[in-house]
């Protein structure tokens, strides 16, 4: 998943409260923290609280956090230093750590840091509302015996036309360099019937693209009519929800790309074709070392039957480089297996060793050595995903329009294969899904012309 600090801006309506306190969340880490947010932000509306982009103005602080690597963990103490002057002008303002720094520090936070006034991890925030009344410091990091989902309140807040949706939490697949089985702890899938709801009251509001998340979302086995469902069932029915055009769905695991989901790419037009597949490395000795559990080849392999299905797909992976005990021969091995896939995107991390992780506790690279082979990987990505957008230039595609551009009459979204789209069109309004002749290609986006009879 994709690092993007994002600040919601959604409006949470206060019920029965007296003067609506404003809350201001900022997000960090990956698109399950950005749906975290919404509910936080929604739980916190039946408490009076509406949203503000503005954290001057604002009576609770909330930052949403990402424990993922080092870098990412230690941004939150910053930012919480930055809050001091705030806090000293507005002693009742209540500052609240959420997220994986919540999960794998807990009570510490308080410590490193007295202003912050509570600590939620990320399977007990239904119990926001209760905490933000509590007096004194609250710190809860429980994983609670009850669905965090079943004590939410309705879906309210929303970002335009396209909508995250949980599918699934947590892992257990324990990859050596990695805290998510900790901070989130075991998979748990989400009920199919509870889900279609979500979906259905997600379009009903206007949504008509619904990504499906979770750090396995492929492992998903929810429990459905007539037995368990997989990922691909799951597909298949959302599919079928009148107004739903498009579905996308984020992270999966090579391991957990079954016959059915294959075929669901073949079979399910609303079906976006892009697969975010993280392969992390292309030598078969790291990723033994990584408790990957499967080879470059089994992954060249897997890659080839997914094209089968769905020839126009663009993939996207994570690549980790410097890897304790990567060699110049496995690096080399990582850079044949991205030339010989193609892709059209992909995030790339210098290794960040984890406290409690494994791979902690063996010898670190020279940073020197993982950097060259960062830029290096990263000149091959790029070199990729600019071929790959040049390719869509003089194509039709579908875009679904977003918000307006910067620039008048200009309308932004993502195309099917999710490439951001400037589409000149000055008829265009947020939430159409409109058929775009590809035009142009810069760093970043593409831009395009619409096809209207
Ligand atoms: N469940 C998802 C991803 C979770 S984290 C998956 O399996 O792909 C997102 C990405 O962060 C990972 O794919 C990995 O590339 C990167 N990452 C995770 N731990 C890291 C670490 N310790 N150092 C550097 N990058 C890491
Ligand atoms: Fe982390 Fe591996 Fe699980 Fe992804 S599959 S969340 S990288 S342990
Ligand atoms: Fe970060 Fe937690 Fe997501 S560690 S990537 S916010 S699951």
């Amino acid at each position: 998943m994709t690092e993007q600090p994002t600040e919601i801006s959604a409006t949470a309506t206060a019920e029965g409260a007296e003067a609506p306190k404003k809350l201001f969340i900022k997000t960090y880490g990956c698109q399950m923290n950005v749906y975290d947010s919404e509910r936080m932000a929604e739980a916190l509306g039946a408490k009076g609280y509406v949203t503000t982009e503005v954290a001057e103005e604002a009576d609770m602080v909330l930052l949403n956090t990402c424990h993922i690597r080092e870098k990412a963990a230690e941004k939150v103490y910053s930012d919480l230093g930055r809050l001091r002057p705030l806090k000293q002008a507005k002693p009742d303002l209540k500052i609240g750590v959420a997220g994986c720094v919540a999960q794998a520090e807990g009570e510490e936070i308080l410590k490193r840091m007295p202003l912050v006034d509570l600590v939620v991890g990320p399977q007990s925030y239904h119990r926001l509302p209760e905490m933000v009344e509590a007096k004194g410091k609250v710190v809860d990091t429980d994983f609670p015996e009850e669905d965090k989902f079943d004590h939410l309140p309705q879906r309210k807040a929303l970002r335009g036309p396209t909508a995250f949706l949980t599918v699934q939490e947590g892992c257990d697949k324990f990859c050596a360099f990695c805290v998510v089985p900790y901070t989130r702890g075991a998979e748990v899938s989400r009920p199919a019937a509870r889900l279609l709801a979500e979906a259905r009251d997600l379009v009903s509001r206007g949504v008509r693209e619904i990504t499906l998340l979770g750090q396995n979302v492929n492992g998903y086995h929810g429990a459905g009519e007539g037995g368990t469902w997989g990922l691909g069932r799951l597909l298949r029915e959302m599919a079928a929800i009148d107004g739903l055009d498009r579905l996308r769905y984020t992270t999966s695991h090579p391991n957990d790309m079954d016959d059915d989901l294959i075929a669901a790419h073949a079979e399910v037009p609303q079906l976006m074709p892009y697969l975010h597949l993280p392969v992390q490395s292309g030598s078969d000795r790291i990723l033994k070392a990584m408790n990957r559990k499967h080879t470059a080849e089994q992954y060249l392999r897997l890659i080839e039957r997914i094209r089968a299905a769905r020839p126009d797909i663009l993939l996207s992976s994570d690549f980790i480089v410097g890897f304790p005990g990567e060699t110049d021969t496995d690096f080399e091995a990582t850079m044949d297996l991205i030339r010989a896939v193609g892709f059209g995107a992909a995030f790339s991390f210098k290794y960040s060793a984890r406290p409690g992780t494994p791979a902690a506790e063996k010898p670190e690279l020279p940073a020197e050595v993982s950097d060259a082979r960062l830029q290096a990987l990263q000149a091959l990505i790029t070199e990729q995903q600019r071929a790959a957008q040049m390719a869509m230039v003089g194509r039709e595609v579908g875009v679904l329009y977003e918000k307006p551009g910067r620039l008048p009459g200009q309308m932004v979204g993502k195309s099917d294969h999710l490439h951001a789209v400037h589409v000149t069109d000055s008829l265009g309004k947020p939430g159409q899904l409109v058929r775009v002749r590809i035009t142009g290609s810069a760093p970043n986006s593409l831009a395009g012309e619409p096809l209207r009879d």
